[in-house]
């Protein structure tokens, strides 16, 4: 195989891209009513915030709304009142500061891995074919992906796809990256691997993200911070600071007792949300 994925990135992978460091972005979710046509309500008076740089993870029971908060705060839903900005702005899809990763790759399969990655710039135009090229080039050695830039997308494995996928959004520098369970369908060691790149990534990068996950172990490993969503109307459950040292090495971490008792917290809050529901 020529492109195995690899175990880690440097930080010369970083190269060029690195002196764009698009840094973080403030968001706010102020006290947000959303029901979709027809249906019960699904938040009232939801409010969430998130400091510049800060990494939230975002856990709850299916169907309790994660992915409808995504939408809202990406612009895609407009909220039925209340407000949502991102550094003071109110949102709209176009906003040049968002990026997205869902939870599968959904990459175009007609065009290479390049123009996979290079497609966002070509659709905003603002940079010469030439630039373009460069740009994508340092984002795919950035996510460890320079020898898959001519492949396509049926010939990438489930990771290494999910990874031109991040480089797509990163990509577009963008200062608030949001992510509905993206690497939910990959292997535990896969997954493993991308969930310390990513955190390597994003200390680098400084980038507010907003992920939602199912899995406990990953939001703790990840995140600054996590908020569990109670089952709809209800809104946020209860936040958790994470209070774990950084940089984070999977193995290290999972191996403290901090872990394992943020872990068990979380748990024993989901099953609360659970049997009440
Ligand atoms: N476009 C839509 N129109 C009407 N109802 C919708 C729409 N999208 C989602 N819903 C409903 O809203 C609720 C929340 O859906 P959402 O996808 O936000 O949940 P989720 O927390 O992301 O779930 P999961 O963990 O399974 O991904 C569900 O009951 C779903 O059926
Ligand atoms: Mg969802």
């Amino acid at each position: 195989m020529d492109c195995e994925i690899p175990t880690s990135l440097s930080d010369n992978r970083l190269g060029d891209f690195s002196n764009d460091r698009p840094g973080g972005a403030a968001f706010r979710v102020d006290g947000v009513d959303f029901t979709y046509d027809g249906a019960l309500p699904m938040f009232r008076s939801l409010t969430l915030s998130a400091r510049p740089g800060e990494f939230v993870a975002l856990l709850g029971p299916s169907g309790c709304g994660k992915t409808t908060l995504l939408n809202l705060l990406s612009g895609f839903l407009p909220p039925d009142s209340g407000r949502i900005t991102i550094d003071g702005e109110t949102v709209t899809p176009e906003m040049p500061a968002l990026g997205h990763v869902f939870q599968s790759p959904q990459l175009f399969p007609w065009l290479d891995v390049l123009d996979n990655v290079r497609f966002g710039l070509r659709m905003a135009g603002r940079l010469p074919d030439a630039e373009q090229r460069d740009k994508a080039m340092a984002v795919l050695s950035l996510v460890g992906l320079e020898a898959a830039a001519g492949k396509f997308p049926h010939q990438l494995s489930g990771g290494m796809q999910q990874r031109v996928a991040l480089a797509r959004a990163l990509v577009l520098e963008p200062r608030l990256l949001l992510m509905d369970e993206p690497f939910a369908a990959l292997d535990a060691i896969t997954r493993a691997t991308l969930n310390e790149e990513l955190l390597r990534l994003c200390g680098r990068l400084g980038q507010t993200v907003l992920f939602i996950t199912h899995d406990v172990e990953e939001a703790v490993f990840l995140a600054d911070r996590v908020v569990l969503l109670g089952i709809a109307p209800a809104g946020i459950h209860s936040e958790l600071a994470i209070d774990l040292p950084r940089p984070r090495h999977l193995r290290e971490t999972r191996r403290l007792e901090r872990f394992t008792t943020l872990t068990d917290t979380l748990l024993e809050r989901i099953s609360a949300i659970v049997a009440a529901a």
